[in-house]
């Protein structure tokens, strides 16, 4: 169930003094609220001294479900495990790869061979009953404990059925929906023999330049978190026994999305409460849903790298946090401490990673070569391997692989389960809800289906593949509907819809050769739909950027079919935000679809016509140029806030400080109108709660959805806070004329954050409050905290 509506106490009183009926719908978050609402969780939700902003009872309950003692499979491991020779125990921290997407250096190994001398516990890249089974085989029926292998495999947005790319569906702010993109996933991922993906990424990304910006939740913790542990309940429901699950995997601890200047791998380097306050959050909301495993970053973190930071791996995830699942590294990252200059050799990486916390190397075979003599050397204690293999093995067991290793292995459940209609309708539904109106003017949108001709122009507007996104999974290529399908299907019969790709998306493309059959299709046209964006290659793994215009000479060709003077709307695709400042002054309307997936012409083609009001938000920042970077709305206020004509003041001389469009933003084709706030009291003390509502009301002229965002900022703080922090968000439907009064609870709870000393409390003082429809276009309210509480 989507986290959110956990929390939804709707009331009935009607507000008289309204013209249209009301409804009061309170939304609250976090573990504390729901303690006072819900006795019988109070014991879980009371606040443990590390428990943190983003941990509720709910997902505690998710966690407990997940990793629910079983003295059974202790027995049974610890059994198994006295069996094993050291040379098995490393085999099953080893994981190869298949001949799937490889992201880095390929193994000579051969891994038939490998798996069937026990030297081997995991396999990636590897899907399809037949293949998997196959593999299953060997380690089942040829090695002497018949312990079966787990197959991971890359399912970020889909499996066969591709959904939009993650900060798509981040942009959905839509849980149920996220939650259901990710078990849609996990259905025909596991129908294929997978029992695990390296997903979700919950790493915080504010850097544009960065592609794998691509693949997070956006730039805010809060958000992310939420999101994360949607995403962990679609993969992994309640019970990973059941066939239709897979483990989930929170990736990469830690700090991946700072890498400097945006350069994918690039050295990170970051103070300790930012580290805590807007880094660690998702990552500790993951551990509380109950998520199976981590995965490891390639970068260093304060001069030492995560794949061997003791820190991060045993002091924080394994201890302080409690985890019991499995570390799994990535793709040869352990190697990679040479490079680093952290480890003298490989032999040194393997001690140093082992000893780190890290229960499975991906690739890299250090574990399986070195540990040994480590062992025998005593700079590796076996009771350690003996521990990753624990973990290790308690998965296959969760999974029931002991039980049936075949489980995963079914030819009809397989042909079944892949590419269901109502798996399509579900990526269409998400896709549609996941793009985002950014411009409309003189409501340009929605077109009518009537229009009589309409000119679809651009490189990505009939293009398949870049549909899918960066992470295609098992998406066939050729499966995907395009933009220009989309609206053929969706207009009426008579309308002439003509194409011409016109323009180049390559970097560094100077071929103008289509622009002539463009501009002679757009003179004849009544509108002009443009589907222009970046390659669906250009973000993602190892696809950092210097510029984040729109690339080649896609906007020459704009600026040429602007002078038509015709009614023009850009369909942009990309997978990070863009500058797109001239498009925004000169394009009469913008629409971001991020990378639609399987169902995206279709889905785009909804929100074109009508079919589909836009809801979406944006769920990170878009800058007004890359000058401005890094730029997001959290930021701090500085000594120097900038006022205008301030000449020492924070600013600068060529742009505003204020990006294109902020965190949160999203027009509809409706508008709605913020009533001030209305607080219950304006004090609270540490076990107080605060009611904080405003009515919001539908004033255009369609149906529509609206995502009312709840911020606070702490105005004086032992550290310096945020201008504002999103804490609670809610989204409702409202008919045209229609009004809703939204209420948010707020605890102190909910102004906790961790101070220089790392302690995680609430200060009294003076808070200010926001609600809106976006980051910036805010009402605000004060309330003070009487008492500081330490948590
Ligand atoms: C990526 C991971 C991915 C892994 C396996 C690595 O290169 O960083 O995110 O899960 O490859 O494909």
């Amino acid at each position: 169930m989507n986290i959110a509506h956990r929390f939804f106490t709707v009331r009935t009183k009607p507000f008289t003094f309204l013209i249209k009926p009301l409804m009061l719908v309170i939304f609250s978050v976090g573990g504390v609220e729901l303690a006072l609402a819900n006795a019988k969780n109070a014991a879980v939700a009371q606040a443990a001294p590390d428990e943190h902003v983003y941990s509720d009872a709910s997902s505690n309950i998710m966690r407990r479900t997940i990793y629910a003692p079983d003295p059974k499979m202790d027995a049974f491991i610890t059994r198994l495990i006295s069996k094993m020779t050291l040379e098995e125990k490393l085999g099953q921290l080893n994981q190869l790869s298949g001949e799937g997407d490889i992201t880095g250096p390929q193994s000579k190994t051969d891994y038939l061979e490998a798996i069937k001398a026990g030297r081997v516990g995991s396999m990636l890249n590897v899907f399809t009953v037949k293949y998997t089974q196959k593999l299953q085989r060997q380690a089942v029926e040829e090695t002497r404990l018949g312990i079966p292998l787990l197959f991971g495999y890359d399912v970020i947005h889909g499996h066969r059925t591709i959904f939009p790319i993650s900060l798509g569906e981040a942009a959905s702010w839509d849980l149920q929906a996220i939650e259901k993109s990710a078990r849609v996933a996990a259905s025909e991922a596991s129908a294929e023999g997978i029992h695990w993906t390296f997903a979700p990424m919950v790493d915080i990304a504010r850097d544009p330049r960065w592609g794998r910006i691509s693949e997070g939740a956006g730039e805010d913790p809060y958000l992310g978190s939420l999101i994360a542990r949607a995403r962990i309940k679609g993969f992994q429901g309640d019970d990973l026994s059941k066939p239709n699950t897979i483990l989930a995997t929170a990736k990469h601890f830690a700090v991946y999305g700072l890498a400097q200047a945006g350069r994918d791998y690039h050295t990170t380097d970051v103070s300790d409460v930012e580290l805590w306050n807007t880094y660690l959050p998702p990552f500790k909301a993951t551990v509380d849903a109950g998520v199976a495993t981590f995965m490891t970053a390639f970068n260093d973190l304060n001069g030492v790298p995560a794949t061997g930071n003791r820190y991060l791996l045993t002091d924080v995830l394994k201890q302080q946090w409690a985890f019991k699942g499995f570390v799994v590294s990535d793709y040869t990252a352990v190697n990679e401490l040479v490079p680093h200059g952290f480890a003298a050799n490989d032999k040194h990486a393997a001690e140093l990673s082992l000893n780190a916390g890290l229960d499975m190397e991906m690739v890299g075979q250090l574990f399986l070569g070195h540990l040994k003599t480590l062992i025998q050397e005593g700079k590796v204690k076996e009771s350690q391997v003996d521990a990753a293999v624990r973990r290790i093995l308690e998965m296959k067991y969760r999974l029931g692989l002991f039980e049936d290793p075949y489980r995963y292995n079914n030819e009809k459940r397989q042909a079944r389960e892949i590419y269901k209609p109502e798996y399509l309708e579900a990526a269409r539904d998400v896709a549609r809800k996941s793009i985002v109106l950014l411009k409309n003017k003189n409501r340009t949108l929605p077109l009518s289906k009537t229009t009589p001709t309409i000119a679809v122009i651009g490189p990505l507007a009939d293009s398949r593949r870049d549909m899918l996104g960066s992470w295609h999974a098992a998406g066939n290529w050729d499966k995907p509907i395009t933009l220009l399908e989309g609206i053929k299907a969706a207009v009426d019969p008579s309308v002439k819809v003509t194409y011409a790709k016109g323009a180049s998306y390559d970097f560094f493309s100077k071929d103008e050769s289509g622009f002539a059959e463009a501009i002679a299709l757009a003179k004849e046209a009544d509108v002009i739909v443009l589907g222009m964006g970046e390659s669906g290659r250009m973000s993602g793994e190892a696809r950092s950027r210097t510029s984040i215009d729109i690339p080649g000479n896609q906007q020459k060709l704009m600026r040429k079919l602007k002078k038509l003077g015709k009614p023009m709307v850009l369909v942009l695709m990309n997978g990070r935000p863009l500058s797109i400042s001239w498009e925004d002054e000169n394009i009469d309307a913008i629409v971001e679809t991020w990378f639609a997936g399987t169902m995206g012409g279709n889905a785009i083609a909804d929100v074109l016509f009508g079919d589909y009001n836009p809801s979406g938000k944006l769920p990170v920042t878009f800058p007004r140029n890359l000058g401005q970077v890094p730029i997001y709305y959290n930021m701090k206020n500085t000594g120097r806030p900038h006022v205008p004509n301030g000449e020492y003041t924070s600013h600068y001389l060529d742009a505003p400080n204020t990006p294109l469009y902020p965190f949160g933003y999203g027009l509809s084709y409706t508008q709605f109108r913020y009533s001030d706030i209305e607080l219950d009291k304006t004090s609270i003390n540490a076990s107080g709660v605060l009611t904080a509502s405003v009515t919001v009301t539908n004033t255009g002229d369609y149906d529509g959805k609206e995502t009312v965002q709840l911020y606070i900022r702490d105005l004086v703080g032992s550290i310096t806070r945020p201008v504002k922090e999103l804490k609670g968000f809610q989204q409702i439907e409202l008919k045209k004329g229609e009004s809703k009064q939204v209420a948010f609870k707020i605890t102190a709870h909910h102004l906790a954050f961790y101070r220089q000393d790392l302690t995680f409390g609430a200060e009294a003082g003076d808070f200010q409050l926001f609600i809106g429809g976006d980051s910036a276009n805010v009402k605000s309210a004060h309330f003070s905290l009487g008492e500081s509480i330490q948590y």
